[in-house]
């Protein structure tokens, strides 16, 4: 399969290294149609994924000052992607955020499901679920939502890193996603050409405790941190606005055979192998070499001998 992603970020990347020789990485930056077909008529690829987006710099808050550029890149700019894939009869495969919902829904359960209304007020939100909201009712395409990626590579759009590097860390819980997970169920997804919308989160649900307690006791037992509460976050000026907080039903993934493991068990998989990618970080060892006492082994495979 021939897969063209757009966005060169944190998520592009991450996918096009896992998928290697079927990917094909886009620098176009689009803006209009015509920059989206003709990348689409050069490469000619069997499915496209979008993982372009505005999600702001140093975080979410810039987007509340930037609202056009946000809405540029997060509704307008999948929306002229759409157009092109749906006259090049390409299927599409859009990245969504679960951060369009704020809150418990009004199911019992209190999850929201993938065919819920979201009910955003920040820009970001708002721009992603106006895309959402209008992709989805174009044939081809689907949407996959996914929330608060956790990935065992060390890198500054990792829930990991996030978390551990705040002194004050708000005690909630929420559905979230676990990278290698996702890059799989995006593949299946691709694969299937499914359309609709996909929640891409692991079952169950995990609060930010979880995530740190087992950071301290796999990767720093000297970590520490201050807990506050959500209204805390804005209150003490470390937001501008309250964050996302939501768990998601993911239903339409079990309709295409896509499973995800539970997130107990991802998530420690998850940080043991975080940690031995610290460990090789620590020692100078590449991507691929063990670190034995101070220096590389250069054997494949994870963590340190
Ligand atoms: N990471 C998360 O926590 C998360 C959670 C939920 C959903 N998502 C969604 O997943 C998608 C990817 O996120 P990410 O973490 O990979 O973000 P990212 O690291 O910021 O990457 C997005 C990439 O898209 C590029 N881009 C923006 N406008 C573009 C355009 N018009 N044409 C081509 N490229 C464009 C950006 O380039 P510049 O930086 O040069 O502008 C950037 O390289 C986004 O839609 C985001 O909303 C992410």
């Amino acid at each position: 399969m021939k897969i063209l992603i757009f966005g060169k970020g944190y998520m592009g990347e991450r996918c096009a290294g896992v998928w290697a020789d079927e990917a094909v990485l886009s620098d176009v930056r689009v803006t209009s149609v015509e920059d989206a077909l003709a990348e689409i008529q050069r490469h000619q690829p069997d499915v496209v994924f979008n993982a372009a987006g505005v999600k702001g710099k140093p975080n979410v808050d810039w987007c509340e000052d930037h609202p056009l550029e946000t809405i540029l890149g997060n509704t307008l700019m999948p929306l002229m992607l759409a157009h092109a894939c749906q006259q090049a009869g390409v299927y599409l495969l859009h990245m969504g955020s679960g951060c369009i919902f704020y809150g418990d829904s009004h199911h019992e359960d209190k999850a929201w499901k993938e065919h819920d209304f979201g009910n955003p007020t920040p820009v970001y939100s708002r721009s992603k679920w106006a895309a959402d909201l209008v992709l989805t009712t174009l044939p081809n395409v689907g949407v996959a939502r996914i929330r608060m990626p956790i990935d065992w590579i060390p890198s500054p759009g990792n829930l990991i890193d996030k978390l551990a590097g705040f002194d004050k860390v708000i005690d909630v819980e929420n559905s979230v996603t676990i990278v290698d997970d996702m890059v799989e169920v995006f593949y299946q997804l691709l694969e299937k050409r499914a359309p609709g919308i996909f929640h891409v989160t692991n079952p169950g649900t995990m609060r930010h405790r979880d995530l740190i307690q087992l950071y301290e006791e796999l990767v720093d037992p000297t970590h520490t941190n201050e807990w506050i509460s959500n209204d805390e976050l804005v209150a003490h000026g470390l937001a501008t606005r309250g964050r996302s907080n939501n768990t998601l039903a993911s239903e339409n993934l079990t309709k295409f055979g896509i499973t995800m493991r539970p997130i107990e068990e991802a998530l420690r998989e998850t940080l043991e192998k975080y940690a031995a990618a610290k460990k090789e970080e620590e020692h100078g060892c590449e991507n691929g070499d063990n670190c034995c006492g101070g220096g590389c082994c250069g054997m494949d495979g994870g963590g340190c001998c």
